[in-house]
């Protein structure tokens, strides 16, 4: 436990940007909005948040929900935004768009698995056309002046492992540092994280190498720790808890009755700031992560699918608390 006091301690430098301690929450697309980070951000713990991840040609043909992402308030900072593409020009506008707005820094998504993104060219499918990717991470560093990052899986599948090619790319082509989730795109989200390539890849860069997948608890965070990786990146444990950080580097948990009362304030900020359907969506989407970590929890989710309105997502927490709290 000596090594989760050290790593604590730490500073982990991405071009000017500080990040203390070197946590990182993840692009969560439809989840890590300003709201959510807000409330990660507020249980301390993280050093830097991500934006979910913005589709480059959304942004610069002016679609007014991608235009919704990019909200967020100083208290989020430092706050890196991610974006996702193929081309590498409207890449490069982009992330122009995003320095302007005053973003800390740019990542590129090389991860992304889910077919509406590969088939469209980016997230992962990038991993099958290196010399692509080259020009992409080229182009966009010279559109910017903020740190820029790549987060990336391992390959496409385990025949095609180019984790050590395209870090390397990412480091010649200016990118400050690697977001690595220890996972091929075929395995999606099956199996384990593979510590072993997380750690060769730390070994042969010089650019810092940010661990990523399944940590959930000190004994996780401790195996990420062991692959030497200059900090850690959590997704699918803050979604569940969004106290994870803090409660991993203090060791300490927070009760699940103050999971219930963030989500009726995140529920009333969701419902203000969000047209009615998207309100909606979100609302059952963080209902149904968080029922995860709710004592009968099953009770939520097997009532989410026939709520119609924001008001009907909300009674079903309503019932939740009367029948298990009150
Ligand atoms: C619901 C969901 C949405 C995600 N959205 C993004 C995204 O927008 N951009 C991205 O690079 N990765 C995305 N990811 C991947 C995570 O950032 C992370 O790499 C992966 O979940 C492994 O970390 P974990 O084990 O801590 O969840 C998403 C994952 C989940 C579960």
């Amino acid at each position: 436990m000596d090594k989760i006091r050290e790593f604590k301690e730490k500073t982990l430098s991405i071009g000017n940007v500080n990040v203390s301690p070197p946590t990182f929450l993840a692009p969560i697309a439809d989840i890590s909005d300003s709201i959510f980070r807000q409330i990660v951000k507020r249980f301390g713990g993280v050093g830097l948040v991500f934006s979910e991840m913005i589709s480059s040609d959304a942004l610069t043909r002016g679609c007014e929900k991608t235009k919704l992402m990019l909200r967020f308030e100083e208290e989020e900072r430092p706050i890196f935004f991610q974006i996702v593409g193929k081309d590498p020009e409207r890449m490069a506008m982009a992330a122009k768009m995003i320095e302007d707005i005053g973003a800390d820094g740019l990542d590129i998504n090389m991860g992304c698995p889910s077919k509406n993104v590969t088939k469209t060219g980016g997230g992962s499918a990038l991993l099958n056309d290196l010399p692509l990717a080259g020009r992409i991470i080229k182009r966009v560093r010279k559109s910017i002046s903020i740190p820029l990052t790549v987060k990336i899986r391992a390959g496409w599948n385990e025949n095609s492992l180019v984790y050590n090619e395209i870090g390397k790319i990412a480091q010649e082509e200016g990118a400050q540092a690697v977001f690595f989730h220890g996972r091929t795109r075929k395995q999606m989200y099956s199996g384990t994280v593979n510590y072993n390539w997380i750690a060769d890849l730390k070994s042969r860069l010089n650019i810092p190498v940010i661990g990523n997948g399944d940590i959930v608890d000190r004994e996780t965070l401790l195996k990420m720790l062991e692959t030497k990786c200059d900090g850690i990146m959590i997704a699918r444990g803050a979604i569940k808890k969004p106290w994870i950080f803090h409660s991993l580097l203090e060791d300490r948990d927070v009760e699940v009755e103050k999971l219930i009362e963030i989500i009726e304030a995140q529920f009333k900020k969701l419902v203000e700031f969000y047209p009615e359907n998207l309100a909606k969506h979100k609302m059952k989407l963080f209902l149904s992560w968080y029922s995860r970590s709710l004592p009968h929890g099953k009770s939520i989710r097997l009532k989410l699918n026939d709520a119609k309105t924001t008001e009907e997502v909300a009674e079903i927490l309503v019932k939740y608390k009367s029948d298990y709290y009150d």
